[in-house]
């Protein structure tokens, strides 16, 4: 028996082919475009989802009977909003989770409704990457398109529908929207009033194990699959990266260096951050989690190493990165703006304190490092809530680095817990195709027997102290700069 896990990235669909043992026999992954159409805008095609996953499950399936497939499910990045007519004909690009163009509409949920009310119906307040507010974005700026939404979807529930033919949606993700009320897992009336939508333009809301449909003709057509196979929710990224990991335990704390950087705290319980610093949201076993999630992480390495200094190179670039906690240079990951801690979609990437002296590697190490640096900022308002954060599960591409592990470990001051499988999110939504099929009755029974730990990386304390002062300075560097980030975006 076999299970597909469907990872819907942000720069690419990354696909796995799970058999019942938890074995990775295949993997595919397909690239596709992200269009920056202006600064701090964030989109891509739904069309190019769906292509790049088609071809990615041929690739993935030759060789392999696909009679034995059981499932496919689907981890997806979070909050990006796709639009459909009444053919269920996309309307628009998708605007993405690090599209920053909503701080209006932020402000005016955060402001005129107020921060407190939007947080006792959502778990959540009103941020720029998150779904509701870009619906009121496209009220005001694109009315013709807002007049003839007929159902609003999550990037990963519309590979779902194309499969199924089903409008569904997962609690981990719909906790993304805004538009969830997270503790009751269920849509918010009072936000689908405040928004100005009708409740059946939401889709159907499912828990992430829980199965959709099987194929449509026509996808299973498409897919050269056969029709009988089940398709299951899925789970936002973070919370399927969350059950690749196995971090699913009250306290348990998961960071993913993808496209975006994450830190998870999975909780037994909802429970809200006074000041909302950290997202509130349903977790894909029936739970809750805790999330920081930063804009720019293993992207802003790729965007120094590809656009920057080009080279694809990574791992020699990092060869002779060898002092840590004493580079000079000091780098803020904003080129997305930020969201934990700073939400501001104003702030850019700065590097600061070269001389004369500094060299190629001091910058990738600044780069490296100040993503780290900003991860450590979402753990330290965990810490601050009382959560005590000794050990981590890494996950996501940046995981792969034996470099960045360690300055995960020294920076943050943990102990770095490196997974067999680095499919992290791929593998969850495998995980979660294999427990709707029924192979598991449930996920924590499929996470204890799948997922298993291959190595820890200890931190260096003579680093932990460097870092330690580093730190400080780069906790004054946001602070100092923020103003000019503003100025900056006035003059775009
Ligand atoms: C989480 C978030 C990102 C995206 C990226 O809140 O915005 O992690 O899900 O894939």
């Amino acid at each position: 028996m076999l299970y597909i896990g469907i990872d819907l990235g942000t720069s690419s669909v990354k696909l796995i082919l799970m058999n019942e043992k938890g074995e990775v026999c295949n993997t595919a992954v397909k690239e596709y475009p992200i269009y920056f159409p202006k600064s701090g805008y964030s989109e891509q095609n739904p069309e190019d989802w769906y292509k790049g996953t088609c071809e990615g499950i041929s690739e993935l399936l030759s060789g392999q009977n696909s009679e034995e497939i059981q499932g496919i499910s689907f981890s997806g990045q979070m909050h990006g909003l796709v639009l459909l007519d009444d053919k269920d004909e996309v309307l628009r690009p998708a605007i993405l989770w690090n599209d920053g163009r909503t701080k209006e509409e932020c402000d005016y949920l955060n402001n005129e409704i107020g921060r407190e009310k939007i947080s006792s119906y959502t778990g959540n307040m009103a941020l720029t990457g998150f779904t509701a507010p870009k619906l009121l974005w496209v009220k005001k700026h694109e009315p013709e398109i807002f007049q003839k939404i007929s159902k609003i979807m999550l990037p990963k529930d519309y590979l779902a529908y194309r499969f199924s033919g089903i409008h569904c949606t997962d609690v981990s993700d719909a906790s993304g929207t805004l538009l969830f009320d997270v503790k009751n897992r269920r849509w918010s009336e009072e936000m689908i009033q405040i928004i100005g939508i009708r409740n059946d333009q939401l889709a159907t809301i499912y828990e992430s194990y829980e199965v959709v449909g099987t194929l449509t003709k026509q996808a299973a057509k498409e897919l050269s699959l056969p029709q009988n196979v089940k398709v299951i929710a899925g789970a936002g990224d973070n919370a399927a990266g969350a059950i690749g990991t196995g971090t699913l335990n009250h306290g348990m704390c998961s960071v993913s260096l993808g496209t975006s950087g994450t830190v998870l705290i999975a909780t037994d319980k909802f429970a809200v951050d006074s000041k909302n610093a950290l997202h509130s949201f349903a977790h894909a076993n029936g739970k809750y989690h805790f999330l920081g999630c930063m804009l720019s992480a293993a992207s802003a390495n790729k965007w120094w190493m590809d656009k920057i200094i080009g080279t694809k190179e990574y791992t020699k670039e990092q060869e002779n990165i060898k002092q840590l906690g004493e580079n000079k240079v000091f780098f803020l990951p904003y080129l997305m703006g930020e969201r934990t801690p700073h939400n501001n979609p104003d702030a850019r990437g700065v590097f600061l304190g070269m001389s004369m002296n500094t060299s190629r590697e001091d910058m990738t190490q600044a780069v490296l490092e100040g993503v780290t640096f900003a991860l450590k900022d979402a753990i330290e308002i965990a810490r601050g809530l009382g959560i005590f954060i000794d050990r981590i599960r890494l996950t996501g591409g940046g995981a792969k680095s034996p470099l960045w592990r360690q300055m995960v470990a020294d920076i943050i001051n943990v102990k770095v817990d490196i997974l067999k499988s680095e499919e992290g999110s791929g593998l969850g939504a495998a995980i979660l195709a294999a427990v709707g099929c029924k192979r598991f009755s449930s996920v924590e029974e499929a996470a204890q027997t799948l997922i298993s730990i291959v190595d820890t990386i200890e931190q260096n304390p003579e680093n932990v102290k460097k870092y330690e002062k580093k730190y400080q300075i780069f906790c004054g560097l946001y602070p100092a700069l923020k103003s000019t980030f503003h100025t900056i975006t006035l003059s775009d």
